[in-house]
């Protein structure tokens, strides 16, 4: 293929995107933020900020060569935050789900994912050789029976879900879930990206808001991404999987280590959220959003956490569009990341948003969606 012939056939490739409607573009915020998953405002808080002075800007390697800087600080604290015996950092959360998936899920094992699960748990599994089967979004009955129908086919059995999922903003049963893991001898991987610094009382993530007592087969993944502010990813586990994945998840191995400053401002976010109030602050927050959000008939159900899908199909991106032009950032969600048809603005909420910010995003969401619709 000559130079020329390359260029055309990306040319071409980019034209289809364009005309499916699925073409994306890199835009700054701009405005009033509501599309930031910086749910407690961390990212900005000038002790975390500070924080991320206090080290090595780069790790210079990967854990296993010259990058094992004060990483090993953090996963004690995670693993304790999470109520875990111990943790594993990656670089990323995506990296997090698919170093953990693709190297502890192997050939003749079984990974049952729900359908709306994230990207990095769908990518870990397609790099995983073992079987997978998707069950009905949260729908416990579907698990049981391709459990009942498979397990004695397979040794290692995995169930692996979100547990707010991220477009939804919804939450797995996962009380219910964990009882079929327990009753089918399989381990229970759960995503916590969503969860932690939200769910709980004291935003301990997932297991605190259910009362899961950590067990040998329950894995937890933590992203630092979301709620702390920062950047990286976990896995929260028993000492052997974290030793296995030490030595099999390439992820893990073949990537340099998560920034030593960023692991000094995930711990003082930790330490903010187990000194502070800001945890009850965003559930006050979320209180209001609802009253709001339902006022304007945007929503139709009360929401537990700061993710509203507000689903408009076909007008999401004109909605998206006009009110971006309005200084209010919120991004509209497509197809491959939702179904098609079920097109949504992804609106989330956190402590920078004072409660006039949610009355301006609503009533500008109104009116627009009344303009695009008549
Ligand atoms: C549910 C879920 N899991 C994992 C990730 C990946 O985390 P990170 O952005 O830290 O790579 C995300 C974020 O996009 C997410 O929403």
């Amino acid at each position: 293929m000559s130079n020329k012939e390359f260029r055309e056939r990306i040319r071409e490739e980019l034209e289809e995107i364009k005309k499916l409607g699925l073409y994306r573009k890199l835009r700054t915020v701009k405005g009033l933020n509501f599309s930031s998953n910086d749910y407690l405002a961390l990212s900005s808080h000038p002790r975390v900020v500070k924080a991320l002075s206090y080290s090595l800007a780069g790790a210079t390697g990967s854990r296993l060569t010259s990058g094992n800087v004060n990483h090993e600080i953090l996963e004690e604290e995670i693993a304790k935050f999470k109520n875990f015996p111990t943790s594993l950092i990656y670089p990323s959360g995506y990296q997090a789900n698919l170093g953990l998936i693709s190297s502890l899920c192997k050939k003749g094992d079984l990974i049952l994912s729900d359908e709306l699960n994230h990207a990095s748990i769908i990518d870990g599994c397609r790099l995983s050789k073992a079987d997978k089967i998707i069950y009905k979004h949260n729908d416990i009955n579907s698990l049981y029976e391709i459990l009942e129908k498979n397990h004695k086919n397979y040794k290692n059995i995995f169930i692996v879900t979100d547990s707010v999922f991220s477009m939804d903003g919804d939450i797995a049963n996962l009380k219910e879930i964990k009882k079929i893991a327990d009753e089918f001898s399989s381990v229970l991987i759960v995503d916590d990206a969503h969860a932690t610094g939200v769910l709980g009382d004291r935003g301990r993530g997932s297991f605190e808001y259910f009362k899961i007592r950590p067990s040998d087969n329950t894995i937890v993944v933590v992203t630092f991404s979301k709620a702390l502010g920062c950047q990286g990813g976990a896995v929260c586990c028993i000492e052997e999987v974290r030793e296995y994945l030490i030595n099999t998840s390439r992820a893990f191995i073949y990537s340099t280590a998560l920034s030593p400053a960023l692991v000094n401002a995930v711990l003082e976010s930790l330490k903010i959220i187990k000194e502070t109030d800001i945890v009850k602050r965003l559930k006050d927050k979320v209180e209001e959003a609802n009253k709001i959000l339902l006022r304007y008939k945007l929503i139709e159900e009360r929401r537990e956490v700061p993710i509203f899908p507000i689903i408009l199909g076909e007008l999401t991106m004109k909605v998206s569009e006009e009110l971006i032009k309005n200084n209010i950032f919120c991004v509209g969600i497509r197809y491959p990341t939702v179904p098609k048809g079920k097109e949504r603005i992804r609106v989330s909420i956190t402590l920078n948003h004072k409660k006039e910010d949610i009355e301006l995003l609503a009533k500008k969401m109104k009116e627009s969606i009344l303009k695009f619709s008549s």
